[in-house]
C-alpha cells in the first residue's frame, strides 16, 4: 500500500487526530495537548515565533464522521506536520450550545439528516474558522428548486424543468394541467417519458412516467435497499400532493456520472448504472456497487468547477446525464467522498492539507510554501510492492522520408570566381559554403555578368558553359530573393585540374 509522504506531511510521530472538545478530559486530547505545550516551549528557547497547530475541526453526524472514507481521509491529513484533526462528538453537536463545542481553525462541517445545520452556522459566526464547505449554502443545497436556479444562474446544463408548488391546505390550486401522455406545469408542456421529483432534496423518490407507446406506469425510484433502487408501478398519472419539479427524462446510455470535486481544481467522476432502468442495483462478489471508471471531457471539467465555485462546497458530490452529445447536471449533493478509493483519499487529503496550508499557515506563522509538481513524487502501489507510476511519454518524432536534394554541379574557372572563393576564405581549408543573401547575390551577380560578356563575344574566352551559368542564374533568381535556408553555393578548389565525375565533393555545386 502507499504512503503518501508529500511536502508538509509529517511522518514523526503518530498522526495527531483526535475526538474531543474543549473539556474532554479524553487521554488522546492530553497527549495532543501536551505535545503542543512540549513544542511551544522548546520554539521560545530557541527564539524562534511560536507556532501552534492548526485546528481542523470535522463536524457532522457520527454516521459520516466515523465513516470509512472520512477516517481514511483524515489519517492521511494528520500526516500534515501542522496540522490536527478534531472530530466534534455527536452527543455535543446535538446537545452542548455551541460555545462549549471544541475550538477550530478550519471547520469541515455538512448537513445530513439530522444535524443542526443552525447550530453549525452560529458556531461559525462565533469563531470564525475557515470553512471548506460554506454553511449557509447547504440550506440551498436541502431543496431541489433552489439548486436548479443556482444552476441556471451560472450558466449550467441541466433538463428543461417546471416547479409545481402546491399549498399543503389547497393541494387542487395548483399550474397542473395532466394528459394522457403529458402535463403542463405553469403552461408548459412535458411530453412522456418526463421525471417527477419532490422539491426536497432529501427526499428521493423520484418518478418518472413513460409514455403510452411504451406501456405507460412509472418508476418509482427510491434511496437504495438492499438490491433494489426502484420499482415499475402500473400507476402513470402523477402525484397530487406535495410539491414538485417537472423534468424532461435525458436519455443516457443507461449509467448516471457521479462527480467528486475537492476544490475547483479537481474532480474524480466515475458512472453508475441508473436506478430508473430496472431497479437492480449492480453489486461486485464484495458486495459493493459496480462502477464503471469515466474520464470528464474538458466541458465536464468546467461544469466540476462550476458547480463547486456556484455552491461553495470544496468537497462537492453531483450527478451528470450524459444524453444527446451534452452533460447535464441533474443533482447536486453537496459533501460527499468517494468510497473505496486510495488514489481518491491520498488525492483528497493532498488537496485539503494544502488548502488549509495556504490559507492559514501566514498567520500562524508557520513557513510554507505550496508544492511543486516535481516534489510530488509518483508512487503507486502495485501487486510488486511500490513503484514509480509512468505519467507520460514525451517523444519528439520525425518521418524518415525527405524531400530529395536538389543539386547542380559546374566546373568553374572564371577569375571572378577565384576572387570570390580567396574572399570568403576558401583556400584556408579548400572548401567554401556561401549561404548568406550577400554572397549568394554576389555569386548571381557574377553569373549575370558572365552570361551578359557570353552574349557580346562569340569568339568566347569564358570557359564555363553558357547552359550551365543559365542554370545557375535560374536557380539564383528563384523566389525573387534570397532568404530561409533553401539555397546554399559550395565551392571546391581543385588544384589537380579535372574532378571525378562520381565524388560529390569535387567541383562547384549548387
Ligand atoms: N432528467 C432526467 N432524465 C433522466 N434520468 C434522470 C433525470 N433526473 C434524474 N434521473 C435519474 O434519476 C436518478 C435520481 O435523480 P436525482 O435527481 O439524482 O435524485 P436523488 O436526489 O434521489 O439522487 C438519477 O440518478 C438519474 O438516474
Ligand atoms: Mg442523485
Amino acid at each position: 500500500m502507499s504512503e503518501p509522504n508529500s511536502p508538509g506531511e509529517s511522518r514523526r510521530g503518530a498522526p495527531r487526530f483526535f475526538v474531543g472538545c474543549e473539556d474532554d478530559e479524553s487521554e488522546v486530547l492530553e497527549d495532543s495537548m501536551r505535545t503542543d505545550m512540549e513544542l511551544y516551549e522548546d520554539d521560545e528557547d530557541t527564539d524562534s515565533p511560536p507556532e501552534r497547530q492548526i485546528m481542523v475541526g470535522i463536524c457532522c453526524m457520527m454516521k459520516k464522521s466515523k465513516s470509512k472514507p472520512m477516517t481514511q481521509i483524515l489519517e492521511r491529513l494528520c500526516r500534515f506536520e501542522y496540522i490536527t484533526v478534531v472530530i466534534f462528538p455527536e452527543d455535543v453537536i446535538l446537545n452542548e450550545p455551541v460555545d462549549k463545542w471544541p475550538l477550530c481553525d478550519c471547520l469541515i462541517s455538512f448537513h445530513s439528516k439530522g444535524f443542526p445545520l443552525d447550530k453549525a452556522v452560529s458556531y461559525a459566526k462565533l469563531r470564525n474558522p475557515l470553512l471548506i464547505n460554506d454553511l449557509n449554502m447547504q440550506y440551498y443545497i436541502q431543496d431541489r428548486r433552489e439548486v436548479y436556479r443556482i444552476l441556471q444562474e451560472e450558466g449550467i446544463d441541466l433538463p428543461r424543468y417546471a416547479v409545481l408548488n402546491r399549498d399543503p391546505d389547497k393541494p387542487d390550486e395548483c399550474n397542473l394541467v395532466e394528459g394522457e401522455d403529458h402535463v403542463e406545469v405553469n403552461g408548459e408542456i412535458f411530453q412522456k417519458p418526463f421525471v417527477e421529483k419532490p422539491v426536497c432534496a432529501e427526499d428521493h423518490n423520484v418518478y418518472i412516467y413513460y409514455p403510452t407507446s411504451a406501456g405507460g406506469g412509472s418508476q418509482r425510484l427510491f434511496r437504495k435497499i438492499g438490491s433494489r433502487s426502484s420499482v415499475y408501478s402500473p400507476e402513470s398519472s402523477v402525484r397530487k400532493t406535495g410539491s414538485y419539479i417537472y423534468e424532461e427524462f435525458m436519455p443516457t446510455d443507461g449509467t448516471d456520472v457521479k462527480v467528486y470535486t475537492v476544490g475547483p481544481d479537481y474532480a474524480h467522476a466515475e458512472a453508475r448504472k441508473s436506478p430508473a432502468l430496472d431497479g437492480k442495483v449492480e453489486r461486485d462478489s464484495e458486495g459493493k456497487e459496480v462502477r464503471y471508471p469515466v474520464m470528464l471531457s474538458a466541458m465536464e471539467k468546467l461544469v466540476a468547477r462550476k458547480v463547486c465555485l456556484a455552491f461553495k462546497q470544496t468537497v462537492c458530490g453531483f450527478d451528470l446525464l450524459r444524453a444527446n452529445g451534452h452533460s447535464y447536471v441533474c443533482d447536486v449533493n453537496g459533501f460527499s467522498f468517494v468510497k473505496n478509493s486510495m488514489k481518491y483519499y491520498d488525492d483528497c487529503a493532498k488537496i485539503l492539507g494544502n488548502i488549509v496550508m495556504r490559507e492559514l499557515a501566514p498567520q500562524f506563522q508557520i513557513p510554507w510554501s505550496i508544492p511543486t509538481e516535481a516534489e510530488d513524487i509518483p508512487i503507486v502501489p502495485t501487486t510488486s510492492g511500490t513503484m514509480m507510476e509512468l505519467r507520460c511519454v514525451i517523444a519528439v518524432i520525425r518521418h524518415g522520408d525527405r524531400t530529395p536534394k536538389q543539386k547542380m554541379k559546374m566546373e568553374v574557372r572564371n577569375p571572378m570566381f577565384f576572387d570570390l572563393f580567396e574572399k570568403y576564405g576558401g583556400y584556408k581549408t579548400g572548401k567554401l559554403k556561401l549561404k548568406k543573401p550577400k554572397q549568394l547575390q554576389e555569386v548571381l551577380d557574377i553569373t549575370r555578368q558572365l552570361l551578359a560578356e557570353l552574349g557580346q563575344h562569340n569568339d568566347c574566352e569564358i570557359e564555363e558553359k553558357k547552359s550551365k551559368l543559365e542554370q545557375l542564374k535560374t536557380v539564383l533568381e528563384m523566389y525573387g530573393h534570397f532568404s530561409g535556408i533553401n539555397r546554399k553555393v559550395q565551392l571546391t578548389y581543385l588544384p589537380h585540374g579535372q574532378p571525378k565525375t562520381s565524388s560529390e565533393e569535387e567541383g562547384m555545386s549548387i
